[in-house]
């Protein structure tokens, strides 16, 4: 079984990182997504916040090759989802005492998928908006992470639409108390 370990995500990963999330996006959205709408997704909402690379709070599986395995990470920040070219940002710290964490863009290699980084970065990021004071976390998933997410003890609430670059997609909005 291949062996990866966590560290925090530095922005010279940023080039390996995207191109982790567009084969990520590419072959584990097949069968939930159309190839028009992976495309449109990966062209104006998944990608890299590099407020989170700031922040210290995103982090990469690396594993024995120094290879990214998957990435993700977590933010304190009012921003619910997508990359540094995606419109809809909020840049301002929320609250902890009344509003919730936000879990951020989580990507895993295709050849590297079940085999437990999704679950491992997720323990990570719930320890520390925890240890911030977080006491729930929130993210919009898509269709793919949806079991995922489930599976770590998040609920759903009812699906969203957004129209990106002309494409229609379906998110769902998840959230978990710490
Ligand atoms: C969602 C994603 C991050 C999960 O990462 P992962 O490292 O494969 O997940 P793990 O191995 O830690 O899985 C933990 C548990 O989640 C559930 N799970 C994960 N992927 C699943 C899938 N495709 N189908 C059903 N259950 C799944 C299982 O219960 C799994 O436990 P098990 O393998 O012991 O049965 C990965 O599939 C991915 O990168 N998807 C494409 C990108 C994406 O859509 N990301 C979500 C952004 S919001």
């Amino acid at each position: 079984m291949e062996r990866w370990q966590l560290r925090v995500a530095e922005v010279s990963d940023v080039p390996a990182i995207q191109e982790l999330i567009d084969s990520s996006a590419r072959r584990l959205s097949r069968g939930y997504y159309d190839s028009a709408q992976i495309e449109a997704a990966i062209a104006h909402v998944f990608g890299v916040d590099r407020t989170l690379l700031v922040d210290g709070t995103y982090f990469v599986a690396v594993n024995t090759d120094g290879l990214l395995r998957g990435c993700g990470g977590w933010s304190k920040r009012r921003t619910l989802f997508g990359g540094d070219q995606f419109a809809s940002r909020d840049a301002a710290v929320a609250d902890p005492a009344v509003e919730r964490a936000k879990i951020r863009a989580f990507f895993v290699h295709p050849e590297s998928a079940r085999s437990g980084i999704g679950r491992a970065l997720l323990a990570r990021c719930e320890a520390e908006a925890r240890a911030a004071g977080y006491r729930s976390a929130e993210l919009m998933s898509t269709l793919p992470g949806v079991k995922f997410y489930k599976a770590c003890g998040y609920s759903a609430a009812e699906s969203v639409s957004c129209t990106v670059g002309g494409v229609q997609l379906e998110f769902v909005p998840m959230r978990k108390a710490l």
